[in-house]
């Protein structure tokens, strides 16, 4: 097999907690089952911003376009929350997005069966809960022209623009009909049909791909708000999700909180094949930086490992060895391990962020 190229970008807070436990897997697969990833790291965020004056140098830009995937711990932190806006180190995680054209960003909002009790709705609620949110992560709101905080006679006035092509939704729509192919064969796609004519367009594109070329899948419309709405009612109903940046950027944290701790969720953001088949590909945590703990040894490592799987799945074809890492977790969690974030009403004994790490890597060889 071609050595696999993996950057690293560990970024701020607990991201280079975490990110040391992800090395540990890594290894793990490098010396018991001859996968060799070739791992280079960088700078990104804050970081980045303190050693060069940019959350994101060109250099490190170039790297990320160069490699087979890029695995990210997290950014941000609030020393840097009076810096000007485009050097903040969420301008980083942004251009990497942007550059690199991510335009489907797979969110699983899994329910682990250990943890069902830690979430805040009823267990029968969301036990067994299983579903992806794709988040479409390269345009609309976040992206859109024109933009700023303008003067207006006497006033200022913050002004973004909501915008969307109809090629921009029919090639998210088509990622999110593929997954949902592989999975229950249901989607349903979320907007603001009612009020905003980009989700006017957004409806008619994706029903039209699906009319097309997916008549097999059984789609559903819904308004964004309602989504969120069933989301904490009934989130059981729904497989796969896909709704536009900002709708997308929420309601994946709706649904994340749902399976009881952020700590444990990964997402994969994935743009077009390269000249090697492989698609464009970024790894990272839904959690942030988490600056309140960040230093101390409790982050837990599993939402960073997990993402380390996924990049396993979809960029390097090991799917088999994906599913060993995520049992690999099950194991640690069913056997009682908790990080400090997982520690419910019933209390116990937290376990370190490394001793976490440790725990999944003796498991990958027993499940
Ligand atoms: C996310 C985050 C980012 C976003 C921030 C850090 C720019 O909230 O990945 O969900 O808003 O997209
Ligand atoms: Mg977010």
């Amino acid at each position: 097999m071609p050595n696999l190229s993996l950057l690293i970008l560990p970024g701020d807070g607990i991201g280079p907690e975490v990110m040391t436990e992800v090395r540990k897997v890594i290894d793990w697969f490098g010396d018991r089952r001859g996968i060799a990833f070739d791992v280079s790291e960088g700078l990104v965020g804050g970081c980045a911003y303190d050693a060069h004056g940019t959350p994101l140098t060109d250099a490190t830009m170039a790297q990320a376009q160069a490699v087979d995937a890029v695995l990210l711990g997290a950014v941000g932190g609030p020393q840097y929350d009076d810096l000007d806006f485009s050097v903040k180190p969420e301008r980083g995680l942004l251009r990497l997005r942007k550059e690199m054209d991510l335009f489907a960003n797979l969110r699983p909002a899994q329910c682990f069966d250990a943890l069902a009790d830690f979430s805040s709705l009823k267990k029968d609620v969301v036990a067994g809960l299983d579903i992806m949110i794709v988040r479409e992560l390269t345009s609309g709101v976040y992206f859109g022209e024109p933009r700023g905080i303008i003067k207006e006679g006497n006033e200022r006035v913050g002004i973004n623009t909501q915008r969307y092509t109809e090629s921009e939704i029919a090639r998210v729509a088509r990622a999110a009909f593929d997954l949902a192919r592989k999975r229950s064969g249901r989607l349903c796609s979320m907007e603001k049909a009612n009020v905003m004519e980009s989700g006017v367009l957004w409806r008619q594109v994706v029903q039209e791909v699906h009319d097309a070329d997916y008549p097999d899948i059984e789609l559903s419309h819904m308004y964004a708000d309602n989504g969120a709405m069933q989301l904490v009612r009934r989130p059981k109903q729904f497989d796969v999700i896909v709704t536009d940046n900002l709708f997308g950027d929420i309601l994946s944290d709706c649904a994340a909180m749902l399976t009881g701790s952020l700590g444990m969720l990964p997402s994969a953001s994935l743009g077009a094949p390269m000249a090697n088949g492989r698609p464009k590909a970024l790894y990272e945590p839904v959690h942030g930086s988490a600056p309140d703990i960040a230093g101390q040894g409790i982050a837990n490592p599993i939402a960073c490992i997990l993402s380390f799987a996924m990049a396993l799945r979809y960029s390097f074809d090991l799917g088999a060895e994906a599913a060993r890492v995520e049992a690999a977790v099950q194991k640690v969690l069913a056997d009682g391990l908790r990080t400090a974030d997982l520690m419910g009403p019933e209390g116990g004994t937290p376990i370190s962020t490394s001793r976490m790490g440790d725990a999944i890597v003796a498991a990958l060889g027993a499940v």
